[in-house]
């Protein structure tokens, strides 16, 4: 099979084209036929070696986020067939979505609800899961019927647009943070204010928010006046400052807290059911085939990336046909 690999740290120049065995599914694995992946900022920072001692094995081959067909089913696998579209962010250190063929464990998998395209599923996993798990799970996002005023700086990027759309669902009141080029955006997708982060003093008169979401910034101590008493600032991109007010002082009026990513098909699923039910779509930054990982690799290294950049891994055109 054809795969994206790299063999040392670097940029996107260590990206090759490679053949490599196709792999065989292990105990409770999938092998999918991968349709299209999407980039995340992940791949190229562990590949650029800053995130040491976080190292992958040499040859790696980056991706983490998949949607294809089920092509064979390893041993003790209940629940999915040969054929069945399905989407996953794979992996833990492994990765291996760059390649026509790559293994997800089911208990990271879904089939992919219907009406969906490969692109659109390719985009979602681990950036909506992010989103989702920052937002419920650390910050306390009341799911249905929220009243909550939440905060999203970001809100255009892979991570920020899935937390807008995750909080407008839920019932919260939304209020997005992104670069006046895309503040249009943020409104399409529920937000009832979109600010320009260009704006002097863009913030004023804005607080006070429950939740306070910021994907892109390190900089919480900005945040902390417009939380309301209780009122939780999260983060995906702790800085080491984060940290240590977050383990300093746990019992703050507003907390301070972190999300690392769990990749789980329970959590994909919640997003699958309110992409099923009209509430979150993926938006496309841009589109390159595999054996351009590399310019996708800049496109999401520029910080401009608006939605998710997307990977055309089988180059056959299935990539938009909407799931039945
Ligand atoms: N901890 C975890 O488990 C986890 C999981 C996922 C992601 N992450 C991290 O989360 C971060 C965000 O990921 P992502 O995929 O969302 O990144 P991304 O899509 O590459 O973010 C790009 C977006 O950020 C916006 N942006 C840039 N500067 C901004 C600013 N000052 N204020 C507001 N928006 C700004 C850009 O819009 P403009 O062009 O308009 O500025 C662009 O739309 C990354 O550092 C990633 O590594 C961590």
């Amino acid at each position: 099979m054809r795969a994206m690999s790299c063999s040392r740290y670097g940029g996107p120049e260590v990206l090759e084209l490679v053949e490599r065995p196709m792999p065989a599914p292990g105990p409770g694995q999938l092998r999918v036929r991968v349709v299209a992946s999407s980039v995340n900022p992940i791949d190229w920072k562990l590949v650029s070696g800053i995130l040491r001692p976080l190292v992958p094995s040499f040859p790696f081959v980056p991706g983490y986020d998949i949607a294809g067909q089920v092509d064979a089913v390893g041993t003790g696998v209940s629940g999915f067939a040969v054929g069945q579209r399905v989407h996953a962010r794979i992996g833990a250190m492994s990765a291996g979505g760059s390649a026509e063929y790559a293994l997800a464990g089911v208990d990271v998998t879904c089939a992919m609800p219907e009406g969906m395209s490969y692109a659109d599923a390719a985009g979602l996993p681990l950036a909506g899961m992010t989103a989702l798990q920052g937002l419920r799970d650390r910050a306390g996002l009341v799911m249905r019927g929220s009243t909550q005023r939440v905060l999203v700086v970001g809100a255009s990027g892979g991570v920020g647009h899935y937390a807008v759309q995750i909080a407008v669902a839920a019932g919260a009141t939304v209020v997005g943070v992104s670069s006046g080029r895309n503040t249009a955006l943020v409104r399409q997708l529920g937000a009832v204010e979109a600010l320009d982060y260009t704006v002097p003093d863009v913030l004023r008169g804005q607080a006070p928010f429950d939740i306070v979401y910021q994907s892109v910034g390190h900089d919480y101590a900005t945040y902390l006046p417009l939380l309301r008493p209780g009122g939780c600032f999260v983060t995906p991109i702790p800085g080491p400052s984060t940290f240590v007010r977050a383990l300093a002082n746990p019992f703050a009026r507003n907390p301070v807290r972190a999300i690392m990513l769990k990749s789980n098909a329970a959590d994909l699923a919640v997003l699958d059911q309110l992409y099923e039910a009209g509430a979150l779509k993926t938006v496309v930054d841009s589109r390159f085939p595999l054996e351009r990982l590399a310019d996708a690799w800049q496109r999401s290294i520029s910080g401009r990336a608006v939605g998710k950049v997307i990977v055309d891994v089988s180059g056959d055109g299935s990539a938009d046909v909407p799931a039945e």
